[in-house]
């Protein structure tokens, strides 16, 4: 009789493979990449071609159906943790910029961490740290996948990136697109600072339209108007009276974009 398969069988990877700096390990399915990353020390990937608890931030449920790529990447933080706290918007910028290099332009962030093409979400991202020398980006891309398959309330709000992109891209290709792309920007936080970073990243926002911040421990929602972030990944917001305020980005629950 075949001895009973074990969850640590389920979680071994199909292939682990050095790719650019990067020791990248390959899942058939996972429940999510990030808490496996987060057991690996800095410079190791973890993709999975299904991801059957894929989610985001708040918890929230990231269909992660065949054809997307879904991929974690460990990075080193090193010294004080919230110099950090650029990096989930760091990363979004990393991505955006790694994909204009392919052709595909266009895109925008959407504060904190959605990638969007229009009104329409091509990827998000989900930093999150493990421990205190490292963090797991996690970021789902829709590629060749079809997730109003899985949730219907997706078809309307989502776009993949072979509805944008002149042709196909392999998921091999975009993954070590975007880990040199993380490894980059990794490398520029560093060399160049975290102000030369949030320049960077406030020419990717829209910042005329009006948003509704949900802020945690307040129930009425503010409006106004999102001005960008500084160099510790603070909000600025301006409220209808033309009040310049600064938000911690862990007191902002939600942010909404109001047509
Ligand atoms: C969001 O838009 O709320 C963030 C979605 C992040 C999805 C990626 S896919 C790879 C990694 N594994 C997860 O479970 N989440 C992230």
């Amino acid at each position: 009789m075949m001895p009973e398969a074990t969850n640590s069988d389920l979680l071994l990877p199909r292939r682990t493979q050095a790719v650019d700096g990067w020791t990248l390990h390959s899942y058939s399915t996972l429940p999510s990449t990030n808490p496996v990353a987060g057991a690996l020390p800095a410079w190791h990937a973890v993709r999975a071609d299904i991801q059957t608890h894929g989610h985001g931030r708040t918890g929230r449920t990231w269909v992660s159906d065949a054809g997307g790529l879904w991929l974690s990447a460990v990075l080193p933080t090193p010294g004080p943790r919230q110099q950090w706290a650029i990096l989930p918007l760091a990363a979004g910028w990393a991505a955006i910029e790694s994909l204009r290099k392919i052709g595909v332009t266009g895109l925008r962030l959407r504060w904190p961490n959605d990638i969007m093409a229009g009104r329409r979400k091509l990827a998000g991202l989900l930093v999150e740290q493990f421990h205190p020398e490292t963090a797991v980006i996690g970021i789902g891309v829709n590629v060749a996948n079809q997730p109003h398959r899985t949730d219907p309330a997706l078809g309307n709000i989502s776009i993949t990136l072979d509805e944008l992109a002149e042709h196909h891209r392999s998921l091999d290709e975009l993954t070590l697109l975007l880990l040199r792309a993380f490894r980059d920007m990794q490398l520029a936080l560093l060399h160049n600072g975290f102000a030369d970073m949030a320049g960077r990243i406030n020419a990717h926002w829209t910042r005329s339209g009006l948003v509704e911040l949900s802020l945690n421990g307040r129930e009425a929602p503010v409006r106004g108007s999102f001005q960008g972030i500084d160099a510790e990944g603070r909000l600025w917001f301006t409220d209808p009276g033309g009040s310049l305020h600064t938000l911690e980005a862990s007191q902002v629950a939600l942010l909404r974009e109001v047509d």
